[in-house]
């Protein structure tokens, strides 16, 4: 497969807009354009731009330098300083696809995941479901676009009523959004989605207290999927559980993809996890997406020196083998500098250009992104 390097405009590759560059090569010709044009990123904006409808038919979800900050007081300054907690991702997910988000606490991946369905605001960037710009979407539009966008959460205790029955939760979503009417139709659905997780329809009458980690994921699940979603933010939603119970909430999860035709954005801190679950997967490092390929190939042949820590960080039976555990730990995190490469205070292939210039995003091949000057 052709590389990105010859397409590129405004000094940047078209990956770092989420748009692989297959899609472009084929699509190129439409557009009055070819390889290896110089294409501007605000053709790209244009409305009615080619270049732009080109990808919406194969990606569910197409998210463009996404940005969300947030705003703390200084104690020592009345200047509010912004926390970057994403800072310029793209990304696109096909349609039944899943794409496993990952890194360490703090790096953006709850952020990430809440921005693209509005559950919080963006401060910038494009994010488009099916084709349709709902950056722009006033809230009455996206009221009515919300049940094809579920979120699953890390706790289901914390985000399920515990004044509320499991058929009050689960039933909730469709009766207001009327897909629903009256008592019997109400039962009918409840127990119908209760079955596909795995409960018990009795279980309606039941309180959220009464249920074990891993049932209350269910219940969070059942909830998720009672509006007919087409994609499904999962956040952390195994992290909470035993590892037994792990598999069998995966498990059911990669099912309900196959029957319903779901597509996830599946955020985990823990890389085995999203690696059993993934199509392809991202890394995130403080704010930036640094790395992105499908899972095989990741795991195959991590190319930035983050994603390499990473992998070798998986837990061994050995002890003797844990030695860069280390790095991960939270001592070695470094403040985020303005410019250069993020990685470079913990990087140990570090070189002067790195100090000085953010590497870009850029396709090494296959579909493998990595923003890494010096990818060995
Ligand atoms: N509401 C908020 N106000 C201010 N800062 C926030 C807010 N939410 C998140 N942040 C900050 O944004 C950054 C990213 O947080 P986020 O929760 O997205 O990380 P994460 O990758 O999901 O971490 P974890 O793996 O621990 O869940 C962190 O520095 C966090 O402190
Ligand atoms: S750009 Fe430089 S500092 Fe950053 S990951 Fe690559 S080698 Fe390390
Ligand atoms: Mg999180």
């Amino acid at each position: 497969m052709e590389t990105t390097s010859a397409v590129a405009f405004d000094g940047r590759s078209v990956v770092d807009y989420g748009i692989p560059c297959s899609e472009l090569i084929v699509r190129l010709p439409a557009a009055g354009r070819e390889f290896g044009d110089v294409i501007k990123y605000s053709e790209l904006k244009t409305p009615n731009s080619e270049l732009k409808v080109m990808a919406q038919n194969n990606f569910l979800i197409q998210v463009q330098d996404l940005k969300k900050y947030f705003y703390r007081e200084s104690f020592f300054s009345s200047e509010k300083k912004p926390i970057r907690a994403v800072d310029g991702i793209s990304f696109s997910i096909r349609k039944g696809e899943t794409l496993g988000l990952v890194g360490e606490s703090g790096c953006g991946k709850t952020t990430a995941g809440k921005s693209i369905l509005r559950l919080i605001e963006p401060t910038s960037g494009q994010i488009f479901f099916k084709g349709q710009d709902i950056f722009h979407l006033d809230r009455e539009a996206m009221r009515k676009l919300r049940p094809h966008m579920q979120f699953i959460f890390q706790d289901p205790y914390e985000s399920l009523n515990p004044r509320m029955k499991v058929g009050e939760i689960v039933g909730e979503g469709p009766e207001v959004h009327r897909m629903i009417q009256g008592y019997l139709e109400k039962t009918r659905k409840v127990s119908e989605i209760l079955e596909k997780v795995g409960l018990h329809p009795q279980d309606a009458q039941r309180y959220p207290h009464e249920f074990s980690g891993g049932q209350r994921q269910r219940i969070g699940i059942a909830r998720a999927i009672s509006l007919n979603p087409e994609l499904i933010v999962a956040d952390e939603p195994v992290s909470a559980l035993d590892v037994s119970i792990q598999a069998q909430i995966l498990n059911l999860l990669m099912d309900l993809r196959d029957q319903l035709g779901l597509t996830y954005l599946f955020i985990s801190h823990d890389l085995r996890i999203v690696k059993h679950i993934s199509n392809r997967i991202a890394v995130m490092y403080m704010g930036k997406m640094i790395e992105m390929a499908n899972s095989e190939d990741l795991f195959k042949r991590p190319l930035h020196p983050y994603t390499q820590v990473l992998l070798k960080a998986i837990p061994k039976l050995d002890p003797s083998q844990r030695r860069e555990e280390t790095l991960l730990r939270e001592e070695h995190r470094p403040m985020p500098s303005d410019q250069g490469c993020l990685f470079q205070p913990r990087c140990p292939h570090s070189r002067e250009r790195c100090q000085t210039e953010e590497p870009l995003l850029l396709n090494e091949g296959e579909d493998h992104l990595v923003a890494c000057h010096f990818v060995s």
